[in-house]
């Protein structure tokens, strides 16, 4: 198998945990890193450890856990100089409030000053204080230099209210960290991107689709949106979760997938075709529930082809599409690569153990106008980098 490009593998990360109930989350955050590769050390304040043990974090992270600005004289110079990232998760009104005015009275926020790289902070408080004006100044403040925000969600706080100030979701602090790590090369990219299955509809209750999980279409997304693109996913019936920072539009049949497409195509600079449009409609959808009083035989047409209409354009926008075939028929896909004027497509064969629908593996041929790219069984997140780096090449 080609390398997987894992983008924390490997990586040195300095975990600050502030005094916030969110603290206790800190345990998962430093399990999941780990579990990407990354090693992890943690710098407690002393309000943290009214939530969280330095015990607890030292056990999850297997490393010594700092705390104390003087018992380590040269720790604010060392451990921030060897690491990739500074993550402070949760990050309290009155961390961010030093970190913005220059304040060094604490190991944390010392080596913050000393560090070169970029740091994610997932604030978390109490509605009341996030809106305060004051701590407001103090984000953008701190934003402006640099440091990027995660979070917080709105919901439920610990304090039994409701309102925006819970910390955010483990799995949006990892991908938050991963964007920051990531070459930003798309940053001029308008990306339109189609996933999942399409609903065609019999009658207001049955309808045909397929097997098309949109797990291709939301790698992308998400390789793309950390990559710096602007992202607008267009997406079926999925059970997957929305890629924090795209602007996501529901569809439910072809025909919505076509009007959202043509809305979104003049603004976009790329489309990738990653949906498995239903090629077949019923010829004709009953107004009511079809009665069941023998054998049904259905009459289907085809449904429009999106990206041949997009092709037809006379200006449009780099066409990357899709082939999904039962066998290696390869002929075939530069054939529809050519036929439906596209830029590029991606070959791959839904027969094949591990490839194709519901799997997280998929092996694929990139084919374009010059050449082709045969890549081994891999992660759709590397896929999808591959699909990318293979885009950006032709752009440049
Ligand atoms: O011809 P075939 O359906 O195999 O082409 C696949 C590509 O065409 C995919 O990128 C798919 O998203 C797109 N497609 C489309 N409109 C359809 C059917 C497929 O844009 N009605």
């Amino acid at each position: 198998m080609k390398k997987e490009r894992k983008i924390l593998k490997d990586k040195s990360i300095l975990l600050g945990v502030t005094g916030g109930v969110a603290a206790y989350k800190s345990v998962d955050l430093i399990r999941r890193l780990r579990e990407e590769g990354s090693s992890v050390t943690v710098i407690m304040t002393d309000a943290a450890k009214y939530f969280a043990t330095s015990l607890s974090l030292e056990v999850a992270s297997q490393n010594k856990v700092y705390s104390d600005l003087f018992s380590y004289p040269m720790a604010h110079i060392n451990l921030p100089a060897d690491a990739d990232i500074m993550v402070i998760a949760p990050a309290t009104a009155n961390i961010i409030g030093k970190l913005a005015n220059g304040i060094a009275d604490n190991l944390l926020s010392t080596c913050f000053l000393s560090f070169r790289g970029k740091t994610v902070i997932a604030p978390s408080m109490n509605w009341r204080m996030y809106e305060n004006p004051i701590f407001q100044e103090n984000l953008r403040h701190l934003l402006s230099h640099g440091v990027v925000q995660v979070g917080p969600e709105k919901g439920s706080l610990a304090c039994g209210e409701e309102g925006t100030g819970r910390m955010a979701d483990i799995p949006d602090i990892i991908e938050s960290i991963k964007a920051s790590l990531s070459k930003k090369d798309l940053l001029n990219e308008k990306i339109l991107i189609t996933a999942g299955p399409t609903r065609e509809y019999l009658d207001p209750v049955r309808f045909i689709s397929n097997r098309s999980s949109g797990r291709m279409g939301y790698a992308i997304a998400r390789a793309a949106l950390r990559r710096g693109a602007r992202v607008t996913l267009i997406s079926g019936n999925s059970s997957l979760e929305r890629p924090t920072g795209a602007n996501f539009i529901s569809v439910d049949t072809s025909a919505d997938m076509l009007n959202a497409v043509n809305n979104e195509m003049d603004s976009s600079t790329v489309l990738i075709m990653s949906a498995a449009v239903s090629d077949f409609m019923p010829v004709k959808k009953s107004t009511n529930k079809i009665e069941k009083s023998g054998n049904l035989f259905l009459r289907l047409k085809l449904t429009p082809d999106i990206i041949s209409g997009v092709g037809k354009k006379r200006t449009r926008p780099f066409i990357i599409g899709f082939a999904a075939e039962s066998g290696e028929r390869i002929k075939r896909a530069k054939k529809k690569l050519k036929e439906k004027n596209m830029d590029m497509i991606i070959f791959n064969n839904v027969t094949e153990t591990g490839s194709g629908f519901d799997t997280d593996t998929n092996r694929v041929v990139i084919i374009d106008r010059k050449k082709e790219t045969k890549l081994p069984l891999m992660s759709k997140n590397s896929v999808a980098d591959a699909i990318l780096d293979r885009l950006t090449e032709i752009r440049a």
